[in-house]
């Protein structure tokens, strides 16, 4: 069976065509975060507008690359929450129209489920039950994913998503939009241990906070400057990509631990991390656990994933109508 997926939900339109859920058969994505870097940060208007104009050279590429027809695909899938509303509603009136014109069922398909499921694209023989860490700009979960289209909100941030403060962080010290690969790129030549940052206090076993983390940072910058000195750009990347990628996986492992998980695993933008892979995968061999982590291609948007995930969904019969809407936010574990 042929899903094709699109995504718009942030600054990439995206578009795939995935058989069985499983196997990518094309994959095409463009992006406007190159414009958005000369903003520091996703500005929703021009990411709307980029959609519009890229979505359907996307579309017509993905199912070109596969070799097939929209007639040929089984259905279409599209993400239609959460994320930036104007660009969110490019893709679902996109992929309505097509579906409509095609005759063909329009899969409503969640961001989040969406990068869990970029792991079966990566690991076929993945199956739920596992436990996985869904960390992005947006959004830091640490799911049960119970079933194909059944999840379990164990924890979450109280405030900052993971890497919403790696995208404030590099603002500070100067480092291009978006965050996490620039802050990992400096993190390259610094010593991790050179800044003592806090470990924030969280209510909630499973439960993560980052907006303390991210004025520490803050503050020593702001401090150095008022003393006429300034703060290794280096050494303070490694320091708060340290911290956090230990927050992060001590949660999940203790998670992993409490709940006897046999399989762990990352998902969205953060999982491309090195340092929080890194530790995610020493922690959860200790515990006896499998690793499971998306190639680093399928960690940021992308529309595989959301075909993926559209595979599940359509078997589980969760067929949107024609009055289907984008929503900005939307919990995972939605009925
Ligand atoms: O999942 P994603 O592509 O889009 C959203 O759904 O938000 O995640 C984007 C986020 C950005 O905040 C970006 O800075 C972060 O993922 N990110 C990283 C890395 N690559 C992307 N964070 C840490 N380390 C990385 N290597
Ligand atoms: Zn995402």
């Amino acid at each position: 069976m042929y899903i094709l997926g699109i995504e718009s939900t942030c600054d990439e339109t995206a578009a795939a065509v995935v058989q069985d859920g499983k196997t990518v058969v094309s994959n095409v994505i463009a992006t406007s975060v190159q414009e958005q870097a000369l903003y520091g940060g996703v500005v929703p208007e021009i990411a709307s507008r980029r959609h519009a104009e890229y979505i359907s050279g996307v579309v017509d590429k993905a199912l070109e690359d596969a070799g097939l027809t929209i007639g040929e695909v089984d259905g279409v899938a599209v993400t239609f929450a959460p994320g930036l509303i104007g660009a969110v509603l490019v893709g679902v009136n996109y992929a309505k129209g097509l579906a409509y014109a095609a005759g063909k069922p329009l899969i409503p398909v969640h961001h989040l489920r969406g990068h869990i499921a970029a792991n079966y694209l990566t690991h076929p023989d993945l199956q739920p039950p596992f436990l996985c860490l869904v960390a992005s700009g947006g959004h830091s979960h640490i799911v049960m994913v119970e079933d194909w289209c059944r999840y379990r909100v164990l924890g979450r941030t109280v405030d900052d998503a993971a890497g919403e403060a790696f995208d404030k962080v590099a603002r500070t010290l100067g480092l291009p939009y978006p965050g996490g690969p620039s802050v990992a790129a400096a993190a390259k030549q610094g010593d991790p241990h050179a800044y003592k940052l806090p470990t924030p206090h969280v209510e909630g076993k499973y439960n993560v906070s980052f907006s303390g983390l991210k004025t520490a940072v803050i503050n020593e910058v702001h401090n150095a400057q008022q003393k006429g000195q300034t703060v290794s750009v280096p050494d303070m990347a490694a320091s708060f990509q340290e911290r956090i990628a230990q927050i992060l996986a001590k949660k999940l492992l203790a998670a992993g631990a409490d709940t006897g998980a046999k399989t762990i695993a990352l998902a969205g933008g953060v999982a491309a991390n090195g340092r929080l892979r890194q530790l995610v995968n020493d922690g959860a061999q200790k515990l006896g656990a499998r690793v499971v982590l998306p190639e680093l291609k399928y960690c940021g948007d992308n529309g595989a994933m959301i075909a993926a995930q559209g595979y599940y969904e359509l078997k589980n019969g969760n067929v949107a109508g024609w009055d289907l809407n984008g929503l900005p936010t939307l919990p995972i574990d939605y009925q």
